[in-house]
């Protein structure tokens, strides 16, 4: 071959390498991962010895590479970059050097190019991610939302006469005359009156129809209480309770009952995440303008499946008749309706860290 020739055959490459980079662009429901790995298998393909060619191409703490990009000597670089900010780099070498031959200047620009091409189409599918990500996290508020309003009208239909059936019962108990058999029934009536009653309770909470009496509260105290409480029920369980509490944490305006039910259900809920017992560990501390209070534990995390539902009332994952899965939407109207945030982290067969953020100085509306 002549080395006309041969240049013309390294061109065609090359441009059949930025083609298929135009295409990778150009695919829908490419995400980043995925442009990155596609872009990495073309790369070799466009060098003068694509057999020995290998490409590693790195954005952030993130990298990727060709199998044996380890093994490659020499290596041309072309930076990912935004408004002349570099974020990440594009290399391809050889895996060998001894076959004599540099990387042409042909090959050099390529690489720059392709570099430049891949800074666009990341920037532009991260902010597609982000959209994405930002567009379910509405849908996820508007649903939770929506089943509040829900919950709402139900709990209110329901807890009239519900009282009434309660009512009515503990006159009929107060009246006595009731043979032994009929005793009995009306005691059911009254203990399932009486749970149904929590659970309209419950639902009232999470749809923020609950009155709430604001105080000044020290979450240090209420973590104080609640353990002093708790620690003797999980004696004998394996699991160990420690806590690590800012003493210079601010007071926040809140309801002490509720916050207390907050501490509650979170402690309750990471016991059961850990049946062969663990470790769970509570924070208090100040996160700028918010005071945070963080219950971690290292039990069974949750997969992004279960994770995506917990706050909605009824889910759980507990057997049937263990739990009413409202405890967790309990845990988000109150947090709500302090204006607080809930940001939860989980990894499966790890554990989970649940924190509640609250404003320190709680507006009232
Ligand atoms: N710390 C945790 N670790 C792992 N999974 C958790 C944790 N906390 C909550 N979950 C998951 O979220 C689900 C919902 O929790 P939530 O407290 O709302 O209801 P529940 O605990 O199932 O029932 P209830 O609180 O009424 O007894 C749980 O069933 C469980 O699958
Ligand atoms: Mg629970």
């Amino acid at each position: 071959m002549n080395q006309n020739e041969l240049k013309l055959r390294e061109r065609v490459k090359e441009l059949n390498c930025l083609y298929k980079l135009s295409r990778i662009a150009w695919e829908a429901n490419n995400d980043v991962d995925a442009i990155i790995q596609k872009t990495l298998d073309i790369l070799p393909d466009a060098m003068q010895l694509p057999d020995l060619a290998e490409a590693c191409i790195s954005i952030g703490t993130r990298n990727y590479s060709t199998k044996g990009f380890k093994k490659a000597t020499v290596l041309i670089t072309g930076d990912l970059a935004l408004h002349k900010k570099k974020f990440g780099a594009v290399k391809v070498g050889y895996r060998r050097s001894s076959s004599g031959k540099g990387f042409l200047a042909e090959e050099r620009n390529l690489v720059k190019t392709v570099a430049q091409e891949l800074s666009l189409l990341v920037h532009r599918v991260s902010i597609e991610d982000d959209k994405r990500k930002l567009q379910i996290q509405l849908q996820h508020a508007e649903r939770l939302a929506f089943v509040g309003e829900l919950s709402a009208g139900i709990a209110h239909e329901l807890n009239e006469p519900l009282g009434r059936v309660l009512g009515f019962a503990q006159l009929i108990k107060k009246a006595g005359s009731l043979n032994e058999q009929q005793a009995e029934d009306l005691e059911r009536i009254i203990k399932a009156s009486l749970y149904s009653r929590e659970i309209i309770k419950k639902l009232m909470i999470f749809s923020r129809q609950m009155p709430q009496q604001v105080a000044r509260v020290n979450l240090n105290t209420v973590v104080e209480n609640i353990l002093y409480f708790i620690d003797v029920r999980f004696q004998g369980r394996n699991i160990r309770i420690t806590k690590s509490l800012d003493p210079s944490l601010p007071v926040i305006l809140a309801d002490e009952v509720q916050m207390s039910q907050v501490l509650v259900n979170l402690i309750t809920n990471a016991v059961f995440a850990m049946p062969r017992g663990g470790i769970i560990k509570i924070v208090t501390k100040v996160k700028g303008q918010s005071v945070a209070l963080i219950v971690k534990d290292t039990g069974s995390g949750m997969t992004p499946e279960i994770r995506k539902k917990i706050f909605e009332p009824f889910f759980t994952t507990k057997p049937v008749g263990q739990g009413t899965g409202l405890g967790l939407s309990v845990v988000h109207g109150i947090v709500d309706s302090h204006k607080g945030q809930i940001l939860v982290n989980t990894t499966p067969g790890k554990g989970t860290s649940f924190e509640i953020r609250l404003p320190r100085q709680l507006k009232r509306k």
